[in-house]
């Protein structure tokens, strides 16, 4: 019977007497009716916010994972609040330095980086690449005997053998894992020789357990065995990798950025690393996934009796994945009744052609639910747009920034013809 959780919805949120929900100043009805659905928007004062913090809980060595979100407006929007950008291929890469992020505040990641973007992230100048394989080394060392006048800042990427507590595909930091060099069997061990006698200068460690975490012993475990290497191996700099998780659902509780921060800088200081070494850190869903919501429109309903009643919006897997590929939980409700009790169950389901696409198996609506109603799901910043595809040839939708009682597009929706724009004829 509850009513959906305030704390779930973007920071600058408001509810008006009769029910309306607002987000940065702005009626989100009103928003679905000037720019239609489905549409994500995104609380751009929260956005702001949550970059702020992490930079400032890491004393300005953050990088914002941009496989979580990225666009034009994004890249520059965390370049303006002080953090890096973690690019992972070369169109991460191109975004970030379309957008006016300069080179050196970028680093690149990936575990089978191309001879071309290793090529393209050595002349533009990023700032680190983190190192993640052997065949990787030997791409750099070809590309470097080309480029002599060049020394790269690198990072050597390590499986720690940590497990954290989190959906099985999001996890990393394990030995079973194509990411990284193993500790436990030398190969990291390895790697430092072979990164030693090449033209690079290895900068420090890096290690990245996993997404959407809730429990904080596994960074706890994850600094027992890196703080160790990085005093070893003598290097400046420590990257814990990013995977603090959000809330999504009722009852869900995640640290926060701050108490992610000090758990690290504890278990550092516990593990006796030099206080000249940098700790740094890469998250990606804790800084948007609550800064967003996104609106549908109801087009059908069915209801079977005794079986179930399913609630059909106009987008669905192509516009958010997660539930499908990781059985992710979302909350819904109406934003013209954000507050009301959600009595009935519901699966609600997107329009594409299979049986799986579900965008929340047992979803809570308010008892009135219609046919033309305005249905969101908040905490979708995060892996929703940027894993959006054009499955059925839907166009993918828009993406607005709200801020102050102004809406800019910063995400155009996909036309049709933009769905031929690749074809050849
Ligand atoms: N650093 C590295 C090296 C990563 O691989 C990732 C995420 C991050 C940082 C950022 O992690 P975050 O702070 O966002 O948890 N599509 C999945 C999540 C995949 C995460 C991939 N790597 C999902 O929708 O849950």
């Amino acid at each position: 019977m509850t009513a959906l959780p305030r704390h779930l919805l973007p920071a600058t949120s408001s509810v008006d007497p009769t029910g309306r929900l607002s987000v940065g100043g702005l009626d989100v009805l009103d928003l679905a009716a000037e720019f239609g659905t489905p549409l994500f928007v995104y609380d751009e004062a929260d956005l702001r916010a949550r970059a702020r913090r992490a930079a400032a809980a890491f004393d300005d060595g953050v990088a914002y994972a941009s496989k979580a979100f990225l666009c034009f407006a994004m890249a520059a929007l965390a370049h303006e609040e002080g953090l890096c950008i973690d690019v992972s291929t070369a169109g991460e890469l191109h975004v970030a330095l379309a957008a006016g992020v300069p080179a050196d505040r970028l680093i690149l990641h990936g575990n089978n980086k191309s001879t071309d973007e290793l090529a393209r992230a050595l002349e533009v100048g990023v700032g680190r690449i983190v190192v993640d394989s052997d065949d990787e080394i030997t791409r750099l060392e070809v590309l470097l005997e080309q480029r002599p006048e060049l020394r790269p800042k690198v990072l050597v990427r390590v499986t720690p053998g940590v497990e954290a507590h989190t959906h099985e595909y999001v996890m990393t930091g394990q030995e079973d894992t194509k990411f990284g060099f193993s500790l436990a069997s030398g190969a990291a061990d390895d790697a430092v020789e072979r990164l030693r006698r090449l033209r690079v200068d290895l900068v420090g460690v890096h290690a990245h357990i996993g997404s959407q975490i809730f429990r904080v012993d596994g960074f706890e475990a994850e600094l027992a065995v890196l703080a160790p290497l990085a005093t070893r191996l003598g290097v400046r700099e420590l990257c814990v990798g990013g995977g603090l998780g959000v809330p999504y659902v009722s009852g869900e509780e995640a640290p926060t950025i701050e108490q992610w921060a000090l758990t690290v800088r504890t278990a550092a200081d516990a593990a006796g690393l030099d206080s000249g070494v940098r700790i740094t850190a890469e998250p990606g869903r804790a800084i948007v996934a609550p800064a967003a919501i996104t609106l549908y429109t109801v087009g059908t309903i069915k209801r079977l009796p005794a079986i179930r009643t399913y609630v059909a919006v106009d987008g669905g897997m192509s516009d958010n994945p997660r539930p499908v590929l990781y059985g992710s939980g979302y909350e819904t409700f109406l934003p013209r009744a954000t507050d009301a009790d959600r009595p009935v169950t519901a699966t609600v389901v997107g329009k594409h052609c299979e049986s799986g696409d579900v965008i929340v198996r047992d979803a809570r609506l308010p008892a009135d639910v219609q046919v033309g109603d305005i249905l969101a799901t908040p905490v979708t910043g995060a892996y929703g747009h940027s894993m959006a595809s054009n499955y059925n040839k839907v166009p993918r939708p828009p993406v607005l920034f709200v801020r102050d009682g102004d809406a800019r597009v910063v995400v155009r929706r996909e036309t049709l013809d933009d769905l031929l724009a690749l074809d050849t004829r």
